[in-house]
């Protein structure tokens, strides 16, 4: 099974970045976790800070790859073009967020990402990653 994690913008700050709301572990480290704890998964992760650079790899796995976990960040609240490559591609997509966007302030209460996902994970810290891998299983 072929399982891609994408983190879009300032997630490459994580362990850095306001850690009273995502954590102070890097997500390179919360990789290595995962890669040691689904072990049977062929597990993948990208990032990227352009929006454009992130439909460009939702569209080259979304035909091939079993699973896409999708954290867009602050994309997720703007980004039609995302949302509609989420619902463009034939891999069912987990949306996740690290933090519960629905307690913090009201733009983050919309997402564009939600319609074409095939679920939503959000507000269990990096752990949202872990039971969207799950539920792929
Ligand atoms: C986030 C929530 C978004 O509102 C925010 O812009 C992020 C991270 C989360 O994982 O909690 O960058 O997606």
């Amino acid at each position: 099974m072929k399982i891609l994690i994408i983190n879009g913008p300032n997630l490459n700050l994580l362990g850095k970045r306001e850690p009273e709301v995502y954590g102070d572990s890097t997500f390179e480290d919360f990789f290595v976790e995962l890669q040691f704890k689904f072990k049977a998964v062929q597990l993948e992760y990208y990032q990227s800070n352009i929006e454009g650079e992130l439909i460009g790899k939702i569209q080259e796995v979304g035909f091939s790859y079993d699973g896409i976990v999708l954290n867009a960040a602050a994309y997720t609240h703007t980004s039609v073009g995302i949302g509609d490559a989420v619902k463009a591609v034939e891999t069912p997509v987990i949306e996740v967020h690290i933090s519960n966007t629905f307690k913090r302030e009201d733009f983050r209460h919309v997402s564009h990402i939600s319609a074409g996902a095939k679920g939503v994970i959000l507000g269990f810290g990096l752990q949202s990653y872990d039971l969207a891998i799950q539920s792929f299983l």
